[in-house]
């Protein structure tokens, strides 16, 4: 029997090849599949239907899904795997809006809209129907800018050296306009006309995209040059798209707070809500939006890139021969790699469960010193040293610190929480109980939603409300002031405190 299996992907029509019994979430995610609760088993936002194949009825699904669901063929795609050849369909892409798991009201309007996540480092792209709301496709790609640096700063140094800003400026902007391309191509277009086209992205994508100088960021006070709402037309921004659509990129809150969290408030409608809530984007910028319908208060903290496995000795994004989990067993750690094979690395959510569970056995001490030399071996050849345990640190004290301060200057106290959204992919893998372990997310678990790609989906719903307010989201803007961390009282201390793991 090969050891290789092919899915098949409906309604996008990929085909893929995996090795045989490889976990569907470790396929699936890199073609755009959320999973909304992590993967848990606890949310049924990852069913699908399978077609052609057959994968197994689990516990889960008995638990998540009807039975009239499950004799239909749909399955939790995070508790399967691929052990024979399938055809599945993705129930995500055809589905209503959804937020929060209410249905968004929208008025259908004529036309295909285009919602793009521009983030620094991947970039995803939806193309969707304007009269039904469903998804028609989506494209995901590692930002091509990427190759100027890895995380905002180095773009931003790259962009004042010489001709930096241009050459960024043009590289987002094809490689945009190229996804959007491939998506109208891949979905047949039928002669149907593209209306508009939403963009998000942080303060340094929108001003990289938008061309507006990007120097301000490079030194105090950080302050982008023109944060609001640009407005272009595709072709002016070279783009060749059926209809010749508006591109808006949505407004930045503040500072390095950009349109990603405001798309963020959008899709989980913490600006709505009468109970304090927190909006928490674990990425190497983490960005931290505490407030509801009142007030908000936002930061961005320099958490550094632990979180997405960078800057860590043997860290690696979250691909195949990544240690994406790890627990503590009988003394010893159980490491699981994501497509099943030879470990090559451990990405973020590894990261963090690998210092829960070496916490659990002793090996860390709650100062963050590595009990017994200098590193230990978590899945040969994967090692984790005293070097990373202390990038973790300084991540998870910087979101923890940063959440504190706004709390204190909002005049409330983390038992005042009535809900924490964990945006962003990691927010989605990470493991809750280890973050808890580590001190990152102090809070019951049942006030922590994981929720997704916020940045899509809050870009996706513009798309049909932009005519209300052009997209500048007045009412958001006039209620969210920007907190800079570093200037806030005690805040060094705090986050110094912040750095150690609970005991
Ligand atoms: S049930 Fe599969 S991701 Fe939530």
């Amino acid at each position: 029997m090969s050891d290789l299996v092919h899915i098949e992907l409906l309604p996008l029509g990929k085909r893929l090849e995996v090795e045989r019994g490889t976990p569907l979430q470790d396929v699936l995610f890199a073609h755009g599949v959320e999973f909304p609760c992590g993967g848990r088993g606890r949310c049924k936002g990852c069913k699908v239907k399978v077609i052609a194949g057959s994968l197994p009825i689990t516990d889960e699904d008995r638990q998540k899904l009807t039975a009239a669901e499950v004799s239909e063929g749909w399955r939790l795609a995070c508790r399967g795997r691929a052990e024979t050849d399938l055809r599945i369909e993705l129930a995500q892409w055809e589905a209503t809006i959804l937020t929060d798991d209410t249905v968004f009201a929208f008025t259908p309007e004529e036309g295909l809209g285009i919602a793009v996540d521009l983030g620094t480092t991947t970039i995803v792209a939806q193309l969707v129907d304007l009269q039904t709301g469903h998804v028609l496709g989506v494209r995901a790609a590692l930002n091509a800018q990427a190759r100027h640096g890895a995380d905002i700063m180095s773009r931003v140094e790259f962009a004042v050296a010489g001709q930096g800003q241009t050459v960024l400026e043009k590289l987002v902007r094809e490689q945009i306009g190229q996804l959007a391309q491939e998506l109208l191509t891949a979905a047949g277009g039928g002669g149907r006309k593209v209306k508009s086209v939403v963009v998000v992205g942080n303060s340094v994508m929108h001003h990289a995209f938008c061309g507006i100088s990007l120097e301000p960021f490079s030194h105090y006070p950080f302050e982008p040059v023109s944060p609001g709402l640009a407005v272009f037309e595709a072709t002016a921004l070279g783009w060749e798209l059926a209809g010749n659509p508006t591109v808006h990129f949505l407004p930045c809150l503040g500072s390095f707070v950009g349109s990603d969290i405001l798309a963020g408030l959008l899709a989980t409608r913490l600006h709505e809500g009468d109970q304090l809530a927190a909006l928490i984007d674990l990425g190497t910028n983490g960005e931290i939006v505490v407030g509801n319908r009142e007030r908000m208060l936002c930061a961005s903290t320099a958490a550094g890139p632990a979180f997405e496995g960078a800057r860590i000795s043997m860290g690696m994004r979250a691909a195949t021969g990544a240690i994406s989990e790890v627990r503590a067993e009988a003394g010893k750690l159980r490491c699981h790699v994501l497509g099943n094979g030879v470990p090559r690395g451990i990405c973020g959510s590894g990261l963090v469960d690998a210092v829960a569970a070496s916490l659990d056995l002793g090996w860390i001490k709650p100062s963050g010193r590595l009990a017994g030399g200098e590193s230990f071996s978590l899945a040969e050849p994967v090692t984790l040293n005293q070097w990373d345990v202390r990038e973790l640190q300084l991540a998870k004290g910087a979101i923890a610190a940063g959440l504190r301060i706004l709390l204190q200057q909002w005049g409330a106290t983390k038992d005042d929480l009535a809900r924490i959204y964990l945006a962003g992919a990691f927010g989605n893998y990470i493991n809750y109980a280890s973050a808890n372990r580590i001190g990152l997310l102090d809070f019951p678990s049942e006030k922590v939603n994981p929720s997704g790609n916020t940045a899509l989906l809050g870009a996706k719903l513009a798309l049909f409300s932009l005519k209300e307010h052009q997209g500048a989201y007045p009412e958001i803007l006039a209620k969210v002031r920007h907190v800079s961390l570093n200037e806030a009282e005690g805040f060094q201390d705090i986050y110094v405190e912040e750095m150690g793991f609970p005991g």
